[in-house]
């Protein structure tokens, strides 16, 4: 297992390695991929002159609104990570550059389109899509992959297919008949998988988190990602690992050693502590793995009575800390919104500036061909204190209420 600071990716990584994608995109390398450093203008990479999170961290910044928008905890992370980080803190040899040799670096989540351009690939993308639902609640495990339409995603170029389970921002935990449809096309068409498992502890009641590398055939092609932050709830810390064959890893300790060179040593010490401390109680209710999902389930359902209480039809997640829903039935005056934007930019401005409620517009996930199916959807992040809830609470009520 390897330690990794994040992000490195986005800096512009030159490897054959980092030549990757995202959650159920595959990726093909036309010719003009040997040739990545003419990408080096950064203002022809679709996807880097605009940021979803530079311009919708800055309008939630301001105190008076409630954020339920970018992914970050308010709940506190557990008391024994931040003590193990204040002792490893006085040790002198733990405040100087760690080993260059445990450490990698991974791709991230709506950065991989961008990141993969940068690295002179071709992204190939395919959408879940959902069933039809009526009657029923509806479930992040409605939305799938057609897996006729991802074979044919697939051909001698596919170098790798980025899965993301569970999934952000749409919280699908793949099931073992799905994983095993992915993993037969990796080992058919001689493709990496990358496997971003950052919320694999984050898992409802009734789901199972599978590792794909554990299928047979798909050790020596996978490579997974893990992370501090998503674990326990220290995102601050930007450090996660990657566990794979060796003949893959050592690409990414090249990566590393080139580009941010080491990440943090009290902080990989620190989490090594933590992560030691969890595993050795894993039966245990007390371990974090199994405390967080439990207290995070509550939570979650309290959001989907929420949304559900003013009409709306959440997609529930099997996993993560995200929730998403179709606010088009929301009361919104869009109308002083500049047209030029998808209908989820406009509502997601127009609620912070008037109802002082922020999220993150759904269609930031997606490629420009797909933005209008996730156009209506807003993501809200859940893994919040229960007075951040109460306040989100109250605004949504009130909104909801008829004017008088
Ligand atoms: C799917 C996914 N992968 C990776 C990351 C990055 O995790 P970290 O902040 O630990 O680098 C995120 C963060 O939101 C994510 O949602």
């Amino acid at each position: 297992m390897f330690l990794a600071q994040r992000r490195l990716c986005s800096l512009g990584s030159r490897t054959e390695f980092l030549k990757t994608i995202y959650s159920s995109k595959l990726l093909g390398f036309s010719t003009s991929a040997k040739m990545s450093l003419k990408f080096i203008n950064a203002k022809r990479i679709e996807g880097l002159d605009r940021n979803v999170w530079i311009e919708f961290t800055k309008l939630a910044a301001d105190p008076s609104v409630v954020n339920l928008g970018q992914g970050l905890p308010d709940i506190s992370p557990p008391s024994y990570v931040k003590e193990e980080l204040s002792k490893v803190a006085l040790i002198n040899s733990l405040n100087q550059y760690t080993r260059g040799f445990v450490i990698i670096t991974i791709p991230f989540y709506d950065c991989y389109e961008p990141m993969v351009r940068m690295a002179g690939a071709t992204p190939v993308f395919i959408p879940l899509r959902s069933k039809p639902v009526d009657g029923k609640k509806w479930s992040s495990s409605d939305w799938t992959l057609d897996p006729q339409e991802l074979e044919s995603k697939f051909n001698s170029k596919t170098k790798a297919i980025i899965l993301n389970t569970p999934h952000n921002p749409i919280g699908k935990v793949y099931t073992k008949e799905e994983l095993q449809v992915i993993a037969d096309l990796c080992i058919k068409y001689d493709t990496l998988c990358i496997s971003d498992e950052v919320y694999e502890w984050l898992v409802y009641t009734g789901n199972k988190h599978l590792k794909i590398a554990t299928f047979p055939g798909m050790w020596e092609r996978t490579v997974t990602i893990g992370s501090a932050g998503k674990t326990f709830s220290v995102t601050g810390w930007k450090l996660g690992w990657t566990i794979g064959p060796n003949h893959l890893i050592k690409h990414l300790q090249t990566v590393q050693q080139n580009t941010v060179y080491t990440c943090a040593t009290p902080l990989q010490e620190a989490l090594a502590q933590a992560l030691w401390i969890d595993i050795k109680r894993m039966d245990d209710p007390e371990c974090y793995f199994n405390s967080l999902p439990k207290e995070l389930e509550v939570k979650r359902d309290r959001m989907v009575r929420l949304l559900e209480s003013v009409g709306l039809k959440p997609i529930v997640p099997d996993g993560g800390y995200f929730i998403i829903a179709d606010v088009s039935l929301l009361d919104a005056d869009l109308s002083d919104m500049k047209n030029d934007e998808p209908y989820d930019y406009k509502f997601v401005k127009w609620m912070t500036k008037n109802k002082k409620l922020s999220a993150i517009p759904v269609s930031a996930f997606c490629n420009s061909e797909s933005k209008p199916q996730f156009e209506k959807f807003v993501r809200f992040c859940f893994i919040k204190k229960d007075s951040t809830l109460d306040a989100a609470e109250e605004i949504i009520k009130a909104w909801s209420k008829p004017k008088s």
